[in-house]
């Protein structure tokens, strides 16, 4: 009784009282009356057609169980469930339309699951343990790649018992004779890009300095840029593009853009790649800027590796179009190249910097790097079959970016809630948990941010809760979208380790259990011995069947 009796209070916000439950103010967006934003959804049969639509689409779709030839992983560094409710809508209403009904590419793919992101000694988890679970198949501790839960960060020499390293799904797929390579935004030795070759206790190894920096010896545990361009698997990959320039040339030596690199070792790795290519008789070219990438289009050598950025590449929105190639243009010149093994390909496409936006309270630049990352999909989409390609998009963790308030269809996405705080004052609907971006109260109220000089600028911050210098990752669940054969495999919830595994049973490499060869298992069965006895004995005996 007292239960209803405090449902049924009236509320009153910032002047207006309106009549609702406690927890479901009844219209707290409302300064003026409900208007009907799309028409055609004031019809019930609007609703049940795009279900039926839907059914029908599904019922039709026929899903490719033949050996996955390719298989490409996109990978949104960060790009939590929110983020793609949040990026769907924000794609809508650049269109014009009220957002929140869009879908992204990867949205209408046939297959989505849920991943769970935890690592060995962390709820919520880095991108370098989620990067060895995705990409090699095993969970570990934060900030380790390519070792398993016997190794802590940082320790050097834990990390060279080689019983503790783990493959990557690169690796089975050359072992297999396939093709392979990296695309990132982010530099080529960060976190996500190095889960596909380095074996390393800790992610900020990124150069030899580094290493030292910790104590330790880096011929005794080599850098992440070192494992690139000299050990199995980076040496052998076709395909390298994105940023991290600086770790591969010496401290003393100007790069292609007149900054000094970051190694001690005298190394210049990138000559060093070329050495290597030139010693193993193959062509190669080495590319620094878009429009030397794009030349290759006409003539593409065995080998390319761009490094297009001194640092991780700019956010779309702050390049400079002439200069920074676009996630899906490196994807497709990745694409074009590897497509020319017949036996096929894995490759690694990762839009790194929507992790960036977010850890900085940038939400605009995190939701139009989730759109880039989208386009780069589209892009593959379009150039790869859906009978022979398969095409995974995840994350590797989430954010704690929410999506809040009680705005109405088709508000701003980017703006504030219509909804006000209890003294009135405005609130963003996208708002962080915690991270940079803190202001203090006035008056025991929150400031007013709309108000400020710079409000939505593209650096912009909105108010967090928890002050701190970085805004944390999120230990929800990532979604996973598949399409291509045997996609259905990535339904469900599971951890985030099983997608490697998931990966090569539709690619048939590795060394678990294969859709090619699950006919060996399947065959034992009663039902198909019996199919095999009759299409043995259908040639000689056709009369009595
Ligand atoms: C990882 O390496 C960086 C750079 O050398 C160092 O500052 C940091 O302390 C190391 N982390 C651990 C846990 O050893
Ligand atoms: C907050 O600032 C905006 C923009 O200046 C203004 O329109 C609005 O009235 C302000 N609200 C409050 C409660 O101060
Ligand atoms: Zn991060």
């Amino acid at each position: 009784m007292r239960s209803l009796l405090t449902c049924l209070v009236t509320v009153c916000v910032a002047a207006a009282c309106v009549r609702g439950d406690r927890y479901h103010p009844a219209d707290p967006g409302s300064r003026a009356a409900a208007t009907v934003v799309n028409r055609a959804e004031t019809s019930a049969n609007y609703w049940a057609q795009e279900a039926q639509a839907a059914i029908k689409a599904r019922l039709e779709h026929k899903e490719s169980v033949k050996k996955a030839r390719n298989v490409v992983m996109f990978l949104g560094d960060g790009m939590s469930v929110p983020t793609l409710a949040a990026a769907r809508t924000l794609l809508g209403q650049r269109r014009g339309e009220t957002g929140e009904e869009a879908k992204m590419n990867f949205e209408k793919f046939p297959t989505v699951g849920l991943a769970k992101t935890y690592c060995v000694n962390a709820q919520v988890p880095d991108s370098a343990c989620t990067a060895t679970a995705y990409l090699c198949g095993v969970k570990t501790n934060s900030g380790v790649i390519g070792l398993n839960a016997e190794v802590v960060r940082g320790d050097c020499e834990a990390s060279t018992d080689a019983s503790r390293h783990v493959k990557s799904i690169a690796e089975w797929a050359l072992d297999d004779g396939r093709d392979v390579g990296i695309v990132t935004t982010t530099r080529v030795t960060h976190a996500s890009p190095a889960g596909v070759f380095a074996k390393v206790a800790n992610r900020s190894w990124e150069f030899d300095h580094s290493v030292v920096l910790a104590g330790f010896d880096p011929d005794r545990c080599p850098d992440i840029a070192y494992q690139l361009v000299h050990k199995h698997p980076g040496n052998k990959f076709k395909v390298i593009l994105g940023g991290g320039r600086r770790n591969f040339v010496p401290d003393n030596v100007l790069d292609d853009e007149e900054r000094y690199g970051r190694r001690t070792d005298n190394r210049h790795l990138i000559n060093e790649w070329n050495k290597d290519k030139e010693d193993r008789g193959v062509s190669h070219k080495y590319v620094w800027n878009r429009e030397q990438l794009m030349s290759l289009k006409e003539d593409l050598p065995e080998y390319i590796l761009g490094l297009l950025h001194r640092t991780h590449m700019r956010y779309h929105m702050q390049s400079n179009p002439t200069r920074d190639p676009t996630l899906a243009e490196m994807t497709e010149i990745a694409i074009r190249s590897l497509s020319r093994n017949e036996k096929g390909f894995f490759l690694f496409v990762e839009g790194g910097r929507i992790d960036h936006g977010h850890h900085d309270n940038f939400a605009e630049l995190a939701l139009d790097e989730t759109l880039e990352m989208d386009k780069a999909v589209a892009r593959a989409a379009e150039l790869l079959s859906e009978d022979d390609s398969l095409i995974v998009v995840t994350a590797d963790h989430a954010h704690v970016m929410a999506f809040n308030g009680y705005s109405r269809r088709g508000h701003d996405i980017l703006g504030p809630s219509r909804d006000l705080d209890e003294d009135g004052v405005p609130y963003m609907t996208l708002s962080y948990t915690n991270g940079p971006g803190f202001r203090a109260h006035v008056d025991g109220k929150r400031p007013n941010v709309t108000a400020e000089s710079n409000y939505r600028d593209l650096e912009w911050q909105a108010h967090v809760d928890v002050p701190l210098d970085s805004e944390t990752h999120g230990g929800d669940d990532v979604a996973v979208f598949a399409r291509g054969p045997h996609h259905s495999m990535f339904t469900g919830l599971y951890e985030q380790s099983q997608l490697p595994h998931l990966m090569a049973y539709a690619a048939c490499i590795g060394p678990g259990r294969h859709a090619c060869s699950g006919a060996t298992h399947v065959l034992g069965q009663p039902v198909l011995l019996l199919a095999l006895f009759i299409l043995l004995t259908s040639q000689s005996q056709e009369r009595y069947i």
